[in-house]
C-alpha cells in the first residue's frame, strides 16, 4: 500500500476493524477482572461486564472513523460528560490507561499505530480524571 492510499483509510481500517476492535476490548475487561492490579477500577464496574464489552466497542469502533452505530443508539451521548458523574481517581484513569495500553499491545494492531491509539486513549482518560478532581 502506498503512503496516499494509506492516508485515505480510516484508523478504523488501519486497526483491521470490527473483529479487531473486539479482541482489543475482551482483553482489556479480561485484564481488568483478572488482575489485581485494576482491582479499584473493576469495583467502579457493575459485576457483569457483558454490556460494557459490547458498548466499548462500538464507541471505539465509531471513534476510530468506523460505523456510528454507538452514537445512533446514544444520541446526544458525550463520553467525557457521561463520565463527569463517576468517581474517577487518578489511580483508576492509571489503571485504565494501563489495560488498555497492554490490551492493544497484545492485539495484531501494528506497533507504532497501536502506541498512537494508546495514546490518544490515556489523554482522554486523563481529561475525565482531571475534570472528576475538578469537580470534587
Ligand atoms: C478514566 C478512566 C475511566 C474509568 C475509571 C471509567 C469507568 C467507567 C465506568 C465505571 C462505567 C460504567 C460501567 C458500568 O455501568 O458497569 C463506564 C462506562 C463507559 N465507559 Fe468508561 N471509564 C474510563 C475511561 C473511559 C474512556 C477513555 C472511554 C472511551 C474511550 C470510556 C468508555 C466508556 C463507555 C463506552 C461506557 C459505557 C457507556 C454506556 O453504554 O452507557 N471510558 N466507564
Amino acid at each position: 500500500m502506498t503512503a496516499a492510499e494509506q492516508k485515505q483509510q480510516a484508523p478504523y481500517d488501519l486497526v483491521g476493524g470490527a473483529v479487531v476492535v473486539r479482541n482489543i476490548v475482551d482483553r482489556f475487561y479480561d485484564l481488568m477482572d483478572q488482575e489485581d492490579a485494576y482491582r479499584e477500577l473493576r469495583a467502579l464496574h457493575a459485576p457483569e461486564l457483558g454490556p460494557m464489552r459490547v458498548s466499548l466497542a462500538g464507541f471505539l469502533n465509531a471513534w476510530l472513523g468506523g460505523p456510528r452505530d454507538w452514537f445512533d443508539d446514544h444520541p446526544g451521548v458525550c463520553m467525557m460528560s457521561a463520565h463527569a458523574r463517576l468517581p474517577i481517581t487518578g489511580e483508576t484513569a492509571d489503571q485504565w490507561c494501563d489495560a488498555m495500553r497492554r490490551a492493544i499491545a497484545d492485539s495484531t494492531v501494528d506497533p507504532a499505530l497501536g502506541v498512537k491509539m494508546a495514546e490518544a486513549l490515556s489523554n482522554m482518560a486523563q481529561g475525565m480524571a482531571a475534570r472528576a478532581a475538578s469537580a470534587a
